[in-house]
Formats: C-alpha cells, structure tokens, sequence
C-alpha cells in the first residue's frame, strides 16, 4: 500500500537528530566487499530499503549476507567463485548497483551490468566508467542493454584523466586499479568524503592507496585483498538535511554524529541565512535564534563545493527567506522537480535554465504534493514544516530510500509528522 508523509506546518525544530553512515558509502563499500574472499563486516550502516536492494544483488551474485538494520550491520560472506552479472530488475531499482562494475571485473575479469534507466534527476551515462575501465585493459561493449566489461587477462596499471571528477566513474576505476598489474594514477578524481572512505576501506583490506580525498589517486596493484570491518563515513547529506531545516523552520537542532568537516561550503550557506552553526562534542548544533532565514545564493558543484543533494534544501529555505536568491544547479540537468511542487505551495520561483530565481515568502500554504526522488521528498516535508495548515507528500518509499526513520526523526525535533496510507491515483 503506497503511503505519504501527512505534515501539518507551524513547528520549529528542536531538539537533537541522529545521522547514520552514509548511504553513498555504505552501498559502495558493500559492492568493494566483493574484491577479498572471506567476510567484511560494515558498521554504521543505514536502515534504508537501497541497503537492501544491494545485499539482494550481492546475493545473487553468491555471497551470503546479513543485514541487522537496527544494529546498523552488514556482513558480507564472499566465496572463492562469484557471478559477474547485475540484472535489469536490481539496477532500475537501485542506480548505485553500477559500483559492482569495477570490483568484478578485477575479481573475475568479467562483468555484466545492466545500463540503468533514465532517472528522475537528469541524465547520467557510464561513458566515463567505461572509459576508465578500457584505459586499465577491458574491453567494454554494451549489449542487450548490458554493459559487458571483459578482461580476461586481468587488469594493468594506467595514467587516466577523467573529463569530469565522477563520483561513481572514480569509485569503479578504484575498485578495478586495486588488484590490477602494477600502477594507476587517476587525475581529475571526484573528491567526496565517501571516494575518501572507500579507500581507507580499501587500504584496510591492503590495498596500496594515495591522494584518495584529492584530486590526484595513485593505486599500486596488489595480487589479493583480505576480508575487514569497516565504519561507514557518516551522512553529510542527510546531517546538511537538518541543518538547513533547522535554518528553514527557524529551529535550534544538534546534529549527532555529524563531521561538519564534511559540509564546510554547506554550513557556510546556513551561516549566511542567518542562523549560527556551532561544533559539538557530538556534532554540530544549527541556532536559527528564531528568525527568519535570509535570502543566499547557491551554486552546486562537485567536492569540495555546495553538493547538489543538498540543493532542494537550499531551495527550500529560501521559499521562505527574506529577500530573493539565484540558485543554480551545475551537477544535474533536470535536478529541478523540486520547484514545481513547492510552487504549488506557494513559493514564487522561476527556472531558467539551469538556475532557479526564488523570491522569499513569509509562509508557504499546505497542499498535496509529490516527491520525485529522495532529497525532493525529504525538501518538501521540510516545506510543509514552514506552511500553514497540512500539506501531504506522496512517494514516502522516495524519502525512505534515504532517510531511516524520518517521520521519527522529525518527530523527536517536535514535529507533527507522520505516515498514512496514500489514496490510489486517479488513472
Ligand atoms: C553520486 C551520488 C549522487 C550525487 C552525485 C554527485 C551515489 C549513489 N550517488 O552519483 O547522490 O548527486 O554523486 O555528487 O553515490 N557523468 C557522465 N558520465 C559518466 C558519469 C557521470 O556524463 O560516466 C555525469 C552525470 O551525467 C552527471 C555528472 O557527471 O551530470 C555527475 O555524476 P557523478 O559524479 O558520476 O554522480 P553519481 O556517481 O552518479
């Protein structure tokens, strides 16, 4: 039975939230897992269906896993043999299955991965995966809506540049580069926080690793990887989640078990709404002092610049800010579904392009609205928060793909949020 998140507006946050690991790792840490024979154990890991999905497709590729939600643990039993094959059903519904393409190919010099869809936020090609998979010796064809990568003499060592620092192009060409024949060096490598804990993941496992968090990645091959226990990085997004809607609902929230070394350019947007941000000894603490944020402009980029899942909260905050603000999104191409639904709401933006004008608004008013994807769903419960009288968000499962217990989590910080069961759609 599909289900929507019921909000009824006029609360403040307060309070504390806890943020687990993050889910951008956890589920890359799970696929590099297939690289070492034995059992990794991950902890910190989030309560969220995506988690699922990967240890479903870590099965049917042979591996045992269990997965304790509640305790926050995954482990991961690897044989000597394993598949190479991630099918359609498995990546449509989970876009980041694609990081098992790197790992199986060093494992078992052979990979099969269905070509994910189209997705809500843009198109986003594997042209750049593909390419640095060549460079280490694979050949790489796409078929019947697979991508094939084969390598049956393994793997060797290269120079790559990639045309954009890739999130998930830089974490494959790393997982590959750990087991292949001498040494690869990876210019212009995306610089997230995540790319950073998969290689000391990696390393715990003895992998020869350098510059992983810069730029520049240099990998020496090594022949085998040993299985380990891993902490997942903790949840920048989903900690950034809180602090702009603590900014946003003119709240006073601590974000528990947050790294704020994560989210500088993020904070530094907080700060400009005119809330203060302060460190903790287990996180950090956002104190909007019970005004009205400000207007501020917002330009997504890659690490270590504004991450463009945190843009939808930006957006957000300044529906209901003082004053107008230009955002604008350089990551993703239609990452913009926010605004028609916060319109109906009431905010009074226009998209132009790749940028969005927002005009603040001293409140929002509630209405039935729909979330597209995760961080859109989590931004307009965030939205309703700051509207009058009751807005429902309908695709709860998008909010629940990246927040573990959200309506809880908000309801913790005093908020009436809670879950119902949706009505069917009309057609
Ligand atoms: C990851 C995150 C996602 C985040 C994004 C950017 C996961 C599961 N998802 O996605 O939440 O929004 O980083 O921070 O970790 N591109 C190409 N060709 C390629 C690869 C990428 O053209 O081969 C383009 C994409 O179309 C997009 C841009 O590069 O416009 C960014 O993509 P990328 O950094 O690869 O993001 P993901 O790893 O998919």
């Amino acid at each position: 039975m599909a289900e929507r998140f019921r909000v009824v507006g006029g609360t403040a946050l307060r309070g504390e939230v806890a943020v687990w690991g993050a889910k951008n790792s956890a589920l890359k840490l799970m696929a590099a897992a297939l690289l070492a024979v034995g059992r990794t154990r991950l902890t910190n890991v989030p309560a969220i269906l995506d988690v699922t999905i990967m240890a479903e497709l870590l099965r049917r590729l042979g591996c045992t896993v269990d997965y304790d939600a509640p305790a926050g643990v995954v482990e991961i039993t690897v044989p000597e043999q394993i598949g190479h094959r991630a099918d359609y059903d498995l990546v449509r519904a989970l876009r980041a299955s694609t990081a098992v393409l790197g790992p199986l190919v060093a494992r078992t010099g052979s990979a099969d991965v269905a070509v994910p869809g189209g997705d809500a936020i843009g198109s986003r090609g594997l042209d750049l995966h593909a390419a640095g998979l060549e460079a280490l010796g694979a050949q790489v064809h796409v078929t019947h809506g697979f991508l094939v990568a084969e390598a049956p003499n393994g793997l060797h060592g290269a120079e790559i540049r990639l045309d954009f620092p890739s999130v998930g192009a830089t974490e494959n060409v790393l997982t590959a580069a750990v087991l292949a024949r001498g040494t690869t060096r990876l210019e212009n490598a995306a610089r997230e926080p995540e790319i950073a804990d998969i290689a000391d993941m990696l390393r715990s496992m003895g992998a020869r690793i350098s510059g992983a968090g810069t730029s520049v990645i240099e990998v020496e091959g090594v022949d085998r990887l040993s299985p380990t226990e891993h902490a997942v990085v903790p949840d920048r997004i989903a900690a950034g989640t809180w602090a702009f809607a603590a900014s946003a609902t003119r709240g006073d929230v601590e974000v528990v078990g947050a790294n704020s070394a994560h989210l500088v350019a993020a904070l530094e947007l907080v700060e400009a709404s005119g809330a203060t941000v302060t460190d903790t000894d287990r996180g950090f603490r956002v104190d909007s002092g019970g005004r009205r944020p400000r207007a501020f402009d917002v330009a997504t980029l890659p690490y270590p610049g504004f991450p463009t899942d945190l843009q939808p909260f930006a957006l957000t905050c300044n529906a209901v800010a003082d004053g107008s603000a230009m955002i604008t999104e350089n990551l993703f191409e239609a990452r913009f579904r926010t605004v028609q639904e916060l319109n109906r709401l009431g905010a009074e933006t226009r998209i132009d392009g790749h940028h969005v004008m927002v005009h603040g608004v001293e409140r929002l008013s509630g209405a039935p609205v729909e979330a597209s994807d995760i961080r859109a769903g989590a931004a307009l419960v965030i939205a309703g928060l700051v509207a009058e009288g009751v807005t429902t968000v309908s695709g709860a499962q998008h909010i629940d793909r990246g927040y573990a217990g959200f309506a809880e989590s908000m309801q913790g910080l005093g908020a009436d949020v809670t879950r119902e069961p949706d009505e069917a759609p009309f057609l």
